[in-house]
């Protein structure tokens, strides 16, 4: 396995908190943070609190990053954010393609693979999510949907950028991928991106695991050969159960 897949975790919080919990949760984050950590944290707020996450992890080892992006790199784009702007409050990262965004406001894969192109384009490492709905899996399109998203998102190169495997049917539900079922996707996207992209970029590619990620599954998940982190919604949203999952998601820890 390649070195640079240290494990990386990261806390999606959607449309959550105000700014005060923002600053308790970066403080009580860092409070309980051990200085040999051995996996890279991102935090992914709502615009709004990106300032105030900012200030609270100024100086940590836990980067921040926004959860959308417009395609374009500025003009009239009336309640848009673009990867400049993100850039411009120190964001290290930013999320492309989240299943809410490509289901609640029509991303297409095009779409996710331009945002992915002007994230580059900005400094920013690419956050790119993919995953199929429960239909498509019972309908035995998983690889079928997999590979069409992922060629799409990575068109324009985008390199460098973390790969987050979110099945839908897991998102918020409650229901996780079994630890056997995210591996043998996670080779199979494996074996993907080694064929679009070449086997160096494939063997040095974090290929996280994101649906009703917790502290009582993460370290059964993280074990897997293939599986070099997590994107986690709700239980990131409380800085103890994130880092419980931070705990026993990093060798070393
Ligand atoms: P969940 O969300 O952990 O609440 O399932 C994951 C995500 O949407 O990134």
């Amino acid at each position: 396995m390649s070195e640079s897949r240290r494990p990386l975790i990261a806390a999606n919080w959607k449309m959550h908190h105000l700014r005060q919990d923002a600053s308790r949760y970066c403080r009580e984050l860092l409070r309980g943070f051990p200085p040999e950590i051995a996996a890279d944290v991102v935090i992914f707020p709502s615009f709004t609190l990106l300032v105030t996450v900012a200030e609270g992890l100024a100086g940590s080892s836990v980067a921040w990053g926004g959860q959308d992006l417009h395609t374009e790199p500025k003009g009239a784009f009336t309640g848009d954010i673009s990867g400049e702007q993100l850039a411009d409050l120190g964001c290290s990262w930013v999320l492309c393609g989240h299943s809410e965004r490509r289901r609640d406001h029509g991303e297409s894969d095009e779409a996710v693979g331009r945002k992915a192109a002007t994230a580059r384009h900005f400094g920013l490492k690419p956050m790119i999510c993919i995953g199929e709905t429960a239909e498509e899996r019972r309908a035995g399109a998983t690889q079928e949907v997999l590979e069409r998203q992922f060629r799409a998102a990575v068109a324009q190169r985008p390199e460098p950028f973390a790969l987050a495997y979110e099945p839908v049917w897991a998102i918020g539900t409650g229901e996780t991928a079994t630890p056997e079922m995210a591996q043998s996707t996670h080779a199979f996207l494996r074996t993907l991106a080694a064929r679009v992209l070449g086997e160096t970029a494939s063997d040095g590619l974090r290929i996280l695991y994101g649906g009703s990620v917790k502290p009582a599954n993460a370290a059964s998940l993280i074990v897997q050969k293939d599986i070099d982190g997590f994107l986690v919604g709700g239980a990131g949203l409380d800085p103890g159960s994130f880092s419980g999952i931070i705990g026993s998601s990093g060798p070393g820890l």
